[in-house]
């Protein structure tokens, strides 16, 4: 098990400060450290240096298409070479408009993904439903092949290609749905849990229904996309659109232990931890702590403890 840790510090899918910061905040709570010391090889790619647009206006309702559009294609190549270099892609953003780069590049590398998306939001908004304008609740209208016909041209979107189908993707979360994106889902039989359903069925049964669901037919890669919204605000209080009723840190942490334990994961993306946020310190490192929880999870962390393989009691 090894990870490819690539540092995304890219806001401009919405309107608030401070989500960039998001990478180095996870890496300062000791994020490599700790998943090194429960045997997990790591690489640091770094962060991603993503190009000045100065002229970036709406285009329609959709806001800074030219900067989103252009720092998802770098993240894509990215990614890819993460891939390419045969580590599991740890994308650290960042809001969540960079899911479209990342699963983009992890689909060109690997091919056929399931997509495990994690969040309050559905983030399944066209450039046409849109009602803030803010890309971070649309990517999902990019990357699904069932969508293409309803998405207009953008600048610096042309290098997109459309490589998820809606039966290889599954809602963990949902509690904050737009009436047009309520509409896209049932229309399209997007599989979703949203909290009622954790509340009905619990975790397990989520995560048992969620991995037999995506590996029905065939095993393919998972591509787990986490914004820290899913997790309630009591706890991770820092991002830039909470929604009261989330997920507890317990069942947080389980869907993430679970994928681990498929042996199918292959990507994750953390996303949407903004330091400027949560009213002061606590709530910052709470939300910090608990991005960095929710990745030692995908790397193999039990809570019951864990043992190396070649361990011999002294
Ligand atoms: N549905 C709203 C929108 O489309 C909110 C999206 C929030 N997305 C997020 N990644 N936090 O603007
Ligand atoms: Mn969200
Ligand atoms: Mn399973
Ligand atoms: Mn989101």
């Amino acid at each position: 098990l090894s990870a490819g840790i690539i540092g995304a510090p890219f806001s401009k899918g919405q309107p608030r400060d401070g989500v960039d910061r998001g990478p180095d905040a996870i890496r300062a709570a000791g994020l490599l450290l700790k998943l090194q010391q429960q045997g997990c090889a790591v690489k640091d790619y770094g962060n991603l240096e993503f190009e000045d647009v100065f002229e970036d206006a709406p285009v329609g309702r959709v806001k800074r298409a030219r900067a989103v559009g252009g720092a998802n294609q770098r993240l894509s190549e990215a990614v890819r070479a993460v891939k390419r270099d045969g580590h599991t892609s740890v994308m650290l953003g960042g809001d969540h408009s960079l899911a479209i780069g990342s699963i983009h590049g992890h689909a060109a590398a690997v091919g056929e993904l399931g997509v495990v998306w994690v969040d309050a939001h559905a983030d399944i908004n066209t450039p046409l439903t849109t009602p803030t304008g803010n890309i971070h609740g649309q990517p999902m209208s990019y990357l699904l092949r069932e969508l293409q016909s309803k998405i207009p041209v953008l600048p610096n979107f042309s290098w997109i290609k459309a490589c998820v189908s809606a039966k290889d993707v599954v809602y963990i979360g949902l509690r904050d749905v737009d009436p047009e994106e309520h509409f896209i889902l049932k229309t399209l039989g997007v599989k979703m849990f949203s909290m009622s359903q954790v509340d009905q069925l619990g975790v397990a049964k989520v995560m048992e229904e969620t991995c037999d669901y995506l590996s029905a037919k065939v095993k393919k890669p998972i591509h787990l996309s986490y914004d820290i919204d899913a997790i309630d605000p009591s706890v991770t209080p820092a991002t830039g659109t909470p929604v009261v009723g989330g997920l507890t840190y317990r069942e947080g942490v389980y869907i993430t232990e679970h994928l681990c334990q498929t042996g199918l994961l292959s990507a994750v993306d953390l996303v949407e931890v903004n330091p400027l946020r949560g009213h002061g310190e606590d709530g910052v490192t709470s939300t910090v702590d608990t991005a960095v929880a929710l990745l030692l999870g995908c790397f193999g962390r039990l809570r019951e403890g864990n043992h190396s393989s070649n361990y011999r009691l002294p």
